[in-house]
Formats: C-alpha cells, structure tokens, sequence
C-alpha cells in the first residue's frame, strides 16, 4: 500500500480508454489499496486507476454518509435514468470545478477484489460519482461535460451558505 502521485491533465494516460482488467491477481490488490491511500491523502470522493498512472479497469468511490468504500473492476454501466446538474471537481483537475449533467439513477455491473461479478444501484451524488470515475476508465474527462465553470468565490459563498 503506498500514496501515489495524482496525475494532472493534460496527460495521455488520462484520455486513453483503459484495458480491462483480465486476472485479479496481487497487483491489482494492491491497485486497490494504492487507491484508497491516494484517495484519502488527496482527499476526494473517488479515484480511478488513470489518475495514478495505471491504464487498468479499476476504481474505487465513496458511497453515501457511511463513506463506504466501493471498489469496482471492469465496471459496466447496465441502465441509466433521470437527469441532474450539481457540481463536480476532479483530483486530476485542482481549483476546476463546474456544474456537470448526470443521470440521477445508475445501475453497474462490476467485479469486487474476490472476483466476484456484482450489480449495484445508485441515485443522486453516489450515482455522478461513480459515472464520474467510469467516465475515467474511457478516457472521458469531466471537463469536457461541465456547462458551467463554478468559481472559488461561488463555492465559498454555497458553504457559508449551508453552514448558516
Ligand atoms: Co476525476
């Protein structure tokens, strides 16, 4: 387990659609792990195998006010429904953040660390959170969806604003 240096954009590694993964084996364990180190030490909500340099189908998010993590390989999207704008930024992107449209419902499909194949729902930000970090293993980056960039300033006042 180590904490990895987030890549930035522009990089190739990036906007380059990732393999999937063939064998669940040590490294990708430790891909896992590695991930969650990075995610934690950066700070951020998910993280996608790219960001640390690793063109692979692994990815892992933090679901819901428990923070669960999820860890996904090869994930699919199954079904996706609804539309919603809320703001996102990017690890790969420090200081953007702008308002992004989702689907507000998603069902995937993906592998666990076990090798085990399984579906999981979601709605509202756990659902842009996990399209967000798919979106990564193709190679899409969020900034070519954001509609509107949001500023330092517009952020600070929507937390003072939460926080009254
Ligand atoms: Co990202």
């Amino acid at each position: 387990m180590a904490i990895k240096k987030v890549i930035e954009n522009p990089a190739n590694v990036l906007s380059t659609p990732c393999a999937e993964v063939t064998e669940i084996n040590d490294e990708i364990i430790t891909l896992l792990d590695d991930l969650y180190d990075t995610m934690v030490e950066y700070d951020g909500v998910g993280i996608a195998a790219p960001q640390i340099d690793v063109g692979l189908r692994v990815a892992i998010v933090e679901l819901g006010e428990e923070r669960d993590i999820l860890e996904m390989i090869n994930p699919t999207v199954v079904e996706t429904d609804g539309a919603e704008v809320d703001i996102e930024g990017c690890l790969s992107f420090p200081g953007l953040y702008g308002e992004v449209e989702r689907p507000s419902y998603v069902k995937i499909e993906a592998c666990d660390r076990e090798g085990r194949v399984y579906e999981l729902e979601a709605g509202g930000f756990d659902a842009r959170a996990i399209l967000h970090e798919i979106d990564h293993l193709d190679g899409v980056l969020f900034d070519s969806k954001i509609k509107r960039i949001v500023t330092a300033e517009e952020l600070e006042e929507m937390y003072a604003e939460e926080e009254e």
